[in-house]
């Protein structure tokens, strides 16, 4: 190819085409947002308003122009402009200008047919697309896409998208089909009634006759007859209905409703879903099957990310009648294909601007917020999440989690119509080992007062070991379910989802709900502290540090300090600042209270006097809470400090073993209720987390003060109550780690998600990168100093350890074996550091894969209870 051809091509062809289809694109788009805002009556306004202006010029221009001095003016114009146009200069300057006219002119006489030629051949062809794209609603480029590519690629199967499955025609047979199935339906003595004949086959005399039954029959028969059906696909949803007219007698209308039990359920349609009983509705003019079913052609087209799918993958495998391998290698041709298709210039430019609007669009959550989230986590130091089960990633896992969930629909659907209750399918979402199935009541419905017996009876019908967790909202009612295949949720995108604005300093996540919403724990002045709920294993101290990450995220160290304390173990040690991983947030040194109760305590004890410290202060300066504080005093502005206490009830517990006198003083049921009571207005937060919510334990005088609840897996019903009191929500029938319900938001207005799992090397690099960022903080106060401040002369420095201790104490890399020998040699060292990191970080312990940590654990822990006798 010589140059000049390449030129032809790049100006004669390629030019013209992309200037034309990129005015198509901008035409479309406008159309669209003006379609989008049409406003009939602002239309007729300003038609009307046009059409006066237009009116009163016309006629000022007929006044004006019929005027003597005005066509005097006019003759003057033209004559002085003739005398300008005479003279040489005028001339030359003529002429001169005429030589590029004509240039100009020859240029536009060339190129105009070129472009005419690129307007003609794009315009033509879009327009058509694009009434195509209006009658299926959906945008203009998202049908080229379609059509365009499909057509190139596949002729057969964009015919299939021209006369398929999303076209007003489609909707149309279909709903012509339901009506020849509703009247197939009829029961043979209907139609003999209506044939005039009775059920012997005996013809009534002139047509008449017959006895009331039979007169029944025949309403019966031509009321199902004359049965309207509507289907329509738009916006994302397919949309069915049918209408049987009701009569005037109750007796005939019994008989109406009787003949269309169970039609739901006989009839199988594509993405229509009927309850399986009709519902009386006066209002839309009889007994109504009606089904909303989510419906994306679509969405086909935009899941390319099929093709890096591994066709040999767990999930693919043939188990519980699931497709199997084959299946897998034919997704992952198609996926190859559709992947092509997004190579479209048009799905690529569509792509560009849907990442510009997601990079440049204004969050509007900025607008009334107080503080601007800030990003502080290098998320590139998190890995992927992935199930650790399968080893696949979200993607795969949500698409497996979906197709698992959706055969059980038309299932969950009758289990609810047996025990009466005919909602009409709302919608299906999935998100950790949920399957949450969601129903819109209808106005009259008739719920029990006690889900218990429902719960029980779906978990029969339904065949599962589990209980569904039913809840009711607004208006609908949401069946959720262990769906048995794990969407992992990943933290990166729950950082990035995440308003921008935010109301208060602290403000973090739990996790994310079923449709990827994110769970916002938000503690100010609304919401001083909360409280975390959790049996034992089910993902408490795993919520603590996501909502501990995430605030860190979006605050620096010179607003917010952060303790921690915990009740029974060490899970904080690594957030010492004189270890190897220090974090710039950590207010003083960790607390764990299993082996130091009384650092614990003196802990307490200094946010009790901090709380009181402060409320002194701002009286003096006669301020009335710490957000005017900092405003009044900006350069000796204090930070908020966030305490948490993992497993308070082990620290509020020992206070019985305290006498009188040291409960009076060192008593910590009595601080917490000291700080939950008066320590919001200084910015001292609590977020408390327990095993148990059980009276015994958790005493009444802090959970009475505090009202945030977020609650994981209980063990007991009356726990529930307990932890998220007058929600009547079962949490104690969640079986899965990290799902948690949280009624931050109201107790009419829970949310109900799942929390992301941080492994320990990747929050050791949280906290090296929020180090590199902000630097090396040293601790507010020092261990000592808490002691001395609170115990005085009492407090002695630490005693000699006077046992044993390892020569070379094992690293975290170190070997099971190598544990167990250290803990055999060291018995003593080894049951006094039981809890220490020397264990609790150890590679195997926490080892990836499940099954391998759960055993190296119980091998851990039973040498610790052999050399314990
Ligand atoms: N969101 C999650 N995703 C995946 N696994 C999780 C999640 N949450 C918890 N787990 C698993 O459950 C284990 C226990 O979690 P965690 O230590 O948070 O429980 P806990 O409620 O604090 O228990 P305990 O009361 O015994 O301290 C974790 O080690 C992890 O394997
Ligand atoms: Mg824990």
């Amino acid at each position: 190819m010589n140059s000049n051809d390449f030129y032809t091509i790049i100006f004669q062809w390629v030019l013209p085409f992309a200037t034309m289809i990129g005015l198509y694109v901008l035409l479309t788009k406008y159309l669209n947002s003006v379609y989008e805002r049409m406003d009939i009556e602002i239309i007729w306004k300003r038609v009307i308003q046009i059409a006066i202006v237009i009116g009163l010029l016309t006629v000022g221009w007929y006044f004006i122009t019929h005027q003597e001095w005005f066509k005097n003016a006019v003759f003057y114009t033209k004559s002085g402009a003739e005398w300008v146009g005479n003279t040489e200069q005028a001339k030359a300057a003529g002429q001169f200008a005429n030589s590029y006219w004509q240039r100009f002119l020859q240029f536009l006489l060339y190129w105009i047919p070129v472009y005419f030629r690129a307007f003609v051949v794009v315009w033509v062809v879009s327009t058509f697309i694009y009434i195509r794209s209006l009658m299926w609603r959906v945008s203009f480029i998202r049908g080229a896409n379609i059509i365009i590519s499909t057509a190139l690629v596949y002729p057969f199967l964009s015919l299939k998208y021209l006369f398929g499955y999303q076209t007003p025609f489609f909707d149309f047979l279909q709903s012509r089909l339901l009506i020849a199935k509703l009247k197939e339906n009829l029961n043979d003595s209907y139609f003999k009634a209506i044939q005039g004949v009775d059920d012997k086959g005996q013809k009534f005399e002139a047509g008449i006759g017959g006895t009331v039954q039979i007169q029944r029959y025949k309403a019966t028969a031509i009321a199902i007859k004359r049965t309207r059906a509507k289907v329509t696909t738009a916006g994302g949803s397919r949309r069915a209905e049918l209408i049987t007219k009701n009569s005037r007698e109750t007796d005939t209308d019994k008989l109406i409703e009787q003949s269309l039990q169970g039609f739901g359920k006989r009839l199988v349609a594509p993405s229509i879903r009927f309850q399986d009983n009709p519902i009386l509705n006066a209002d839309r003019g009889g007994f109504v099957f009606d089904s909303d079913v989510s419906y994306k052609a679509g969405d086909e087209l935009g899941s390319w990310l099929g093709i890096f799918s591994n066709p040999l993958a767990d999930g693919e495998k043939i188990s519980n009648g699931g497709q199997g391998v084959f299946h897998a290698i034919k997704n992952l041709y198609d996926g190859v294909f559709k992947y092509m298709l997004h190579l479209s210039p048009v799905a690529v430019s569509e792509r560009l601007i849907s990442r510009a609007k997601e990079l440049f669009t204004p969050d509007r959550t900025l607008d009334n917020a107080k503080y601007v989230a800030q990003s502080n986590l290098d998320l590139s130091l998190i890995p992927k999440p992935v199930d650790p089960e399968t080893g696949n990633d979200k993607e795969t896992q949500m698409k497996i989690a979906m197709k698992v969930a959706q055969e059980r629909i038309s299932e969950v659907t009758n289990a609810l119509n047996i025990f009466d209750i005919s909602g009409v399918f709302y919608k299906l979402m999935v998100g950790g080992n949920t399957a949450i199935y969601e129903y819109t009541l209808t106005r009259t419905a008739d719920l029990p007062n006690d889900f218990r017996k429902l719960q029980e009876g779906l978990s029969q019908i339904l065949k599962t070991k589990d209980l569904p967790i039913i809840e009711v909202k607004a208006g609908k009612i949401s069946v959720a379910m262990v769906n048995g295949v794990n969407i992992p949720v990943d933290f990166r995108d729950m950082i990035q989802n995440r308003k921008k604005g935010m109301n208060t300093i602290i403000s973090g996540m739990a996790g994310v709900d079923a449709l990827g919403n994110n769970i916002y724990v938000e503690l100010g002045d609304m919401l001083p502290h909360i409280m975390l709920f959790g049996a034992t294993g089910f993902g408490k101290t795993v919520t603590i540090f996501n909502i501990a990450y995430s605030i860190m995220s979006a605050v620096d160290p010179s607003m917010l300090r952060i303790q921690y304390i915990d009740g029974k173990g060490n899970s904080f040690e690594f957030m010492r600042n004189d270890r190897n991983h220090p974090n710039p947030f950590t207010y003083a040194q960790p607390a764990n209270a299993s082996g130091d109760i009384e650092y614990a305590r003196a802990l307490l004890k200094h946010f009790e006097r901090e709380t009181r410290r402060r409320i002194e202060l701002f009286g003096e300066e006669g301020v009335s809470k710490l957000a005017v504080y900092n405003q009044k005093f900006p350069d000796k502005a204090l930070y908020e400090i966030l305490v948490i206490c993992d497993e308070f009830s082990a620290i509020t517990d020992l206070d019985k073993t305290l006498n009188y006198e040291d409960s009076v003083e060192y008593g910590t049921v009595d601080t917490f209720e000291y700080i939950a009571k008066m320590a919001r207005s200084v910015g001292i937060h609590l977020l408390l987390a327990n095993q148990t919510a059980r009276k015994e334990k958790v005493p009444g005088r802090i959970t009475a003060n505090i009202a945030g609840r977020v609650s994981l897996k209980v063990n007991e019903p009356i726990e529930s109550d307990i932890a998220l009191p007058d929600s009547k929500i079962p949490v104690h029938l969640i079986q899965q780690a990290g799902e948690f319900y949280s009624t931050l938001n109201g107790i009419r207005n829970a949310e109900h998600g799942n929390s992301p799992f941080l492994s320990d090397d990747t929050m050791n690099d949280l906290n090296d990168g929020l180090t590199k960022k902000f630097g090396a903080r040293d601790y507010v106060v020092t261990r000592e100093e808490v002691m001395r401040e609170i115990y005085g002369d009492k407090f002695k420095e630490e005693e000699a350890y006077n046992y044993d201790i390892p020569d070379t104490i094992p690293n975290a890399e170190a070997s099971i074996d190598e544990l167990v020998e250290t803990i055999s040699k060291y018995p003593e060292w080894a049951v006094a550091n039981k809890d220490s990191a020397v264990f609790t970080r150890n590679k195997n312990v926490n080892a990836d894969n499940l099954k391998e940590r759960r055993e190296n654990k119980k091998i851990i822990q039973d040498a610790i209870k052999q050399v314990t006798r």
